[in-house]
């Protein structure tokens, strides 16, 4: 590791001596990484950047999803007190753009190349008008299911590959006493379930509804089907899902209360840190009907538009080690990420690791490689909390049938676009 951080070191103390600027300061980061396995990740970045002597100043906004981050970070902008660098999802960095708020990265990215090795589907969020303004950590996705392996086991063994399947696992759990699935009941995770839920029922229906915003797919058949299903998940919750955050489903697994848990592979940052191992412990696979195709979020830190060339220096010193692919894979194996570059070798990655980064470069080739509505990569902010609003509602049983929530979220999104 040593020579790994020495090298790094010279690398910005020349992109430093080429750019004019000054030492860099300490780096105030707000960020929503407050789960055990997220602060796990998250050490990885810091001790990276104390060993370059960056101090951190930790402004940790807790809530997953990051929707009290970015309340938060609302007011500390309209004070006039930005902090150095904030984590953000997909269409929140492109508004902040849009408001001139953002700095620019382009000498260091021109420096290390990130052009050729941060794929286009991250390079649509970390540019604005051409210009690198965030540097991107990670890719997570949302397609995923994660199984206690001895809940399987009980219940006859057989991951499910499709709807059906994945009922009668459900059925065969709760027959075994336990809670079938394991959900936090807030906005974001229903949000999340449903991403699932609609890139089942077709990739090109996903994009239509989803990316699209086509009012008929959003209001159709499939979307009614989509709710249907979401309506049936909700009976194998337990009975005190209101409110619970994300990481205390994930334990619910861990600890064999729970069979399964839909969400994304940041839960699997939770299953590593207490010690389980994929295959043995915990099984991942793609939510049914969802094989080969990935709804994804990168998590990027926006660099403010600070003021004084101590802190831009700290802006770019911080960028330098996202990106270096040594960090990417330290990083990103603890955290339950893909790199956000495409160069980043797999062998430090385990087994759910290893598929989620095949599971990106196969959709990315084949075009089924969409933004996740639930983490703000298929729509912006309006339009996400528009769908949050009525996939909230279906989960506490607001309408008759899935149709008759299908057609208030059509009527929602074109409201709120
Ligand atoms: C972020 C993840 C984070 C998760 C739960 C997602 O929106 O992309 O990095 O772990 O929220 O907090």
């Amino acid at each position: 590791m040593r020579g790994f951080f020495g090298r790094k070191m010279t690398m910005v103390a020349a992109l430093l001596a080429t750019t004019g600027m000054a030492s860099a300061e300490d780096v105030e980061v707000l960020h929503w990484w407050t789960s055990g396995g997220e602060a796990a990740a998250l050490n990885v970045l810091k001790d990276d950047l104390a060993a370059q002597g960056i101090g951190w100043v930790d402004m940790p906004v807790a809530g997953g999803g990051g929707e009290a981050a970015m309340t938060a970070l609302r007011a500390r902008v309209t004070a006039g007190d930005a902090p150095t660098a904030v984590q953000m999802l997909g269409f929140d960095i492109q508004d902040w753009a849009a408001e001139g708020a953002l700095g620019n990265l382009n000498d260091v990215a021109a420096a290390e190349g990130w052009d050729a090795v941060i794929p286009a589907a991250l390079q649509r969020f970390s540019k604005y008008d051409g210009n690198w303004i965030a540097a991107p950590v990670n890719v997570h996705s949302t397609n995923w299911i994660w199984i206690s392996k001895s809940a399987l086991d009980a219940a006859g063994g057989k991951a499910p590959e499709t709807w059906d399947e994945l009922v009668t696992l459900l059925d065969a759990m709760k027959a075994n006493g336990i809670t079938p699935i394991a959900h936090g009941g807030q906005a974001w995770q229903d949000a999340t379930i449903f991403d699932s839920l609609v890139l089942a029922e077709g990739t090109d229906f996903y994009k239509a509804a989803f990316v699209d915003l086509d009012p008929a797919a959003l209001g159709g058949e499939k979307m009614a089907d989509a709710f249907t299903k979401l309506m049936k998940m909700r009976t194998y919750f337990d009975d005190n899902f209101s409110g619970r955050d994300w990481n205390l489903a994930s334990a619910m697994v861990i600890n064999g209360e729970a069979g399964m848990q839909f969400m994304g592979d940041w839960a699997k940052g939770e299953f590593l840190k207490a010690g389980q191992v994929p295959g043995t412990d915990f099984v991942c696979i793609r939510f049914p009907g969802t094989q080969g195709a990935v709804t994804f979020n990168s998590d990027q830190f926006a660099m403010f538009n600070v003021q004084g060339d101590g802190k831009k220096a700290a802006q770019a010193a911080m960028a330098t080690a996202i990106e270096s692919p040594g960090f990417q894979s330290a990083f990103n194996v603890v955290k339950g990420s893909a790199p956000a570059r495409t160069d980043v070798p797999d062998t430090d990655f385990d087994d759910c690791g290893k598929k989620a980064i095949k599971d990106l470069a196969e959709a990315s080739a084949a075009d089924t490689l969409f933004g996740s509505m639930a983490h703000g990569h298929a729509a912006p902010a309006a339009v996400k909390n528009a769908t949050y609003d009525v996939i909230t509602a279906a989960v506490n049983g607001e309408y008759a049938d899935g149709a008759a929530a299908a057609a208030a979220l059509a009527d929602a999104v074109a409201a709120a676009q």
